[in-house]
């Protein structure tokens, strides 16, 4: 299994604290956000990780992470020139990931939960793909999922009338067929190819699994209440050893 974690983006919701830098870049507690998904992606046990990110910014990435070995990771680097959307940055890691799996990250994901139980078992499963769900009080401001039992039957992006109070994550694995079904993605109305669009043709097909992801998450990257939000979150956890 391969590793993915896209840090592209203009972050246009946290200006001007990303004027001049990435978001990705600032700090959470003691460390830049960047280090949380990275060390997530050495607990679940994937070394070998492509790191995604816009050209303005990708010396000072290599300057922080280097090799990655400071992690336990295998790092590389690829360049998204323009900010054309999350499916469109996972589309830049074919050449890497070639005909294995998948584990892609959202770089700006905090999260507890020890995900190398489900990369094992999506190792070992034939095909399809994951993604994480937690229960939110504001769904609308996420993709939120609609499920029937077990079974995923829809992801909305961002919806006014959210289904559910379940939203994805930004955890997600993919089988080899990514490929082909990145290829047929259309732009959204915003102009950007979307993850929830591919995530919704492994929906249709019915082989996308929902798994719960337990304990703390948050996506530091929506506004500066949430980047706040994060950085207390985070020391009280270290004060605890709970990250
Ligand atoms: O965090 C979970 C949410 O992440 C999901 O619930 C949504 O379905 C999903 O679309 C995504 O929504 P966001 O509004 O949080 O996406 P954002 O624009 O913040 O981008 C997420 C990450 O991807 C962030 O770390 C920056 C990076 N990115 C973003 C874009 C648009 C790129 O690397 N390239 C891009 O072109």
């Amino acid at each position: 299994m391969k590793g993915v974690v896209l840090a592209g983006g203009r972050a246009t919701r946290l200006r001007p604290l990303t004027k001049v830098t990435n978001k990705h870049l600032l700090p959470i507690y003691d460390q830049p956000l960047i280090y949380y998904p990275l060390q997530a992606m050495a607990r679940a046990g994937v070394r070998d990780v492509l790191v995604i990110t816009n050209p303005e910014h990708a010396g000072h990435f290599i300057q922080l992470l280097g090799s990655g070995r400071d992690f336990g990771l295998q790092l590389a680097y690829e360049l998204q020139e323009e900010a054309g959307g999350l499916a469109q940055a996972v589309s830049l890691a074919e050449s890497f990931v070639g005909q294995e799996k998948m584990l892609v990250l959202l770089g700006d994901n905090i999260f507890t939960h020890d995900l190398r139980p489900s990369v094992e078992r999506f190792s070992a499963q034939e095909r399809g793909a994951v993604i994480f769900g937690v229960e939110m009080e504001h769904p609308e401001h996420y993709g939120v999922i609609e499920m029937e039992g077990e079974r995923v039957v829809g992801i909305e992006e961002k919806p006014t009338a959210p289904r559910s109070n379940l939203v994805q994550t930004g955890i997600y694995m993919y089988d080899e067929r990514v490929w082909t079904h990145l290829q047929g993605l259309e732009p959204s109305a915003r102009g950007e190819l979307e993850i929830t669009d591919l995530n919704n043709i492994y929906v249709s097909d019915g082989t996308m699994r929902c798994e719960t992801l337990r304990g703390y998450w948050i996506d530091a990257g929506t506004s500066h209440d949430e980047l706040l939000a994060a950085n207390v979150a985070v020391a009280e956890l270290r004060s605890r050893g709970e990250i």
